[in-house]
């Protein structure tokens, strides 16, 4: 039986990918495969999002290169949102590089492994794997893509390109996985979609669905990521309001505090707007933690643009945030542009934004000390013995010391004796 090994990188969309492309690969008689240096097939399933990403991609796979020396039959490969926007180029640039297979493709692999180097990246409208079952890691959380590709071409984002358009896995299939993925012992499930909450089946939207998943018999916790604030419709705001599994956790990536950035990244929506949304949200979901995605150093962000982010980051106090430097990307609209931001004021904004956050998150869970709160035990956390990991309700990581037979999986109530800007210490 030949044998695959597969790294993942970036975001859990691909995470669910990997798991997808295993189950696919596993069912056509391929081995799972725990080190490289074993494997028939190596397969690297990549992020296009930041170059840096792509970099990282490029360095990997030479030194992955030495592994064909003593194994020539060994095929390497991409696969993902990179081989999607470098496909001929790395092919022509990188000798063992055997194949490259975009985020459509990963139906057609098994029949295309084994033979002649090939590139398939084609994009696929309807592809939604729906009928492939994914071979998911034994964890208490369990991913499922709900829908696949984004329709919004943000003006920095090279995702529209290497993912597609935008198209929902039907609500019927989901609705299976989730009972699926329940029945095999997963008690929260995360719904996966570029711009998730855009998804619609029919009549169903995402509210919609959330409700339905929500009568799953045995589903402890049910989470998204990530949805955009324009798509944030009072069906999803009441599904979140109202049932019992969904958490009261939201990451909303607002990306810049300034309505003019803004409207040059064509997200559609102002500072106005997003605070409305977060008035509302926090309304109806009390105690609601948010957490956010922030741009530093688009094209034409200026001085006062950077402080109204800042300002919007003290306004709205995020639990927490991605923060990162604008990264030219091929295709997209940004990248004609004056990149007017010199690489180190980039990073003094992005400098400026983390500390912030920092603080502010530390602030927050030092406000925690002394409550009570509910985690879902994940399992040993990495401080060492004795010592269990778990997230809360609000999506924070909460570690303490074992005390009795507890297990990966149960809910338990602890106590926050301390906190720091990213872990609560408990009891
Ligand atoms: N440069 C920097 N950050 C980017 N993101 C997307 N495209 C870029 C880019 N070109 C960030 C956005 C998005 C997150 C997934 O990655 O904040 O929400
Ligand atoms: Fe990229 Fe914007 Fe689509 Fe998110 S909504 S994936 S940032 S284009």
């Amino acid at each position: 039986m030949p044998s695959v090994y597969i790294e993942t990188y970036g975001c859990q969309m691909n995470l669910a990918d990997t798991e997808l492309m295993r189950g696919h690969l596993a069912r056509s008689g391929y081995a799972a495969a725990d080190d490289p240096a074993a494997a028939d097939v190596i397969l690297l399933n990549t992020c296009a999002i930041r170059e840096h990403a792509e970099e990282r991609i490029v360095g990997r796979l030479g030194a992955l290169a030495r592994f064909k020396l003593r194994r020539p039959h060994v095929q390497i490969g991409i696969a993902g949102c990179m081989a999607q926007h470098v496909r001929d180029q790395l092919l022509a640039r990188t000798p063992h590089l055997d194949f490259v297979v975009g985020p459509d493709a990963y139906r057609r692999l098994p029949a295309l492994l084994g033979g002649d180097p090939f590139v398939d990246v084609r994009l696929d409208r309807d592809e939604t794997y729906a009928d492939l079952v994914p071979e998911r890691g034994a964890g208490v959380r369990a991913w499922i893509t709900i829908m696949r590709g984004c329709d919004k071409f943000c003006t920095f984002c090279i995702v529209p390109y290497v993912r597609g358009r935008e198209r929902s896995v039907p609500s019927d299939a989901v609705l299976r996985q989730v009972r699926e993925v329940v029945t095999q012992g997963h008690r929260e499930v995360v719904f996966l979609g570029q711009t998730v909450n855009a998804y619609r089946d029919g009549a169903t939207d995402f509210g919609d669905l959330l409700r339905a998943a929500d009568r799953t018999q045995g589903l402890a916790r049910t989470r998204f990521t990530s949805p955009h604030p324009s798509d944030m419709s009072d069906s999803a705001i009441d599904a979140m309001a109202t049932c019992r599994t969904v958490c009261p956790q939201l990451h909303l990536p607002v990306q810049s505090g300034s309505t003019a950035v803004l409207e040059q990244m064509e997200r559609g929506y102002s500072v106005d707007d997003y605070l409305r949304l977060i008035e509302r949200l926090r309304a109806a979901i009390p105690g609601l933690a948010l957490t956010t995605d922030i741009i530093v150093g688009f094209p034409g962000e200026s001085e006062r643009d950077f402080e109204a982010t800042l300002a919007l980051m003290r306004e709205v106090r995020f639990d927490g945030a991605f923060t990162f430097a604008y990264s030219r990307r091929d295709h997209t609209k940004a990248a004609k542009w004056d990149q007017t931001v010199s690489a180190e004021e980039k990073a003094r904004r992005l400098q400026a934004v983390i500390a912030l956050q920092e603080s502010i998150a530390a602030e927050i869970n030092a406000g925690l000390v002394g409550r009570e709160v509910e985690v879902l035990v994940e399992g040993p956390a990495r401080r060492g013995d004795g010592w269990l990991a778990g997230k809360t309700l609000h999506f924070k990581t909460a570690v303490f010391p074992t005390g009795g037979a507890i297990a990966m999986g149960d809910l338990v109530r602890v106590r926050v004796t301390d906190s720091t800007a990213h872990t609560l210490i408990a009891q």
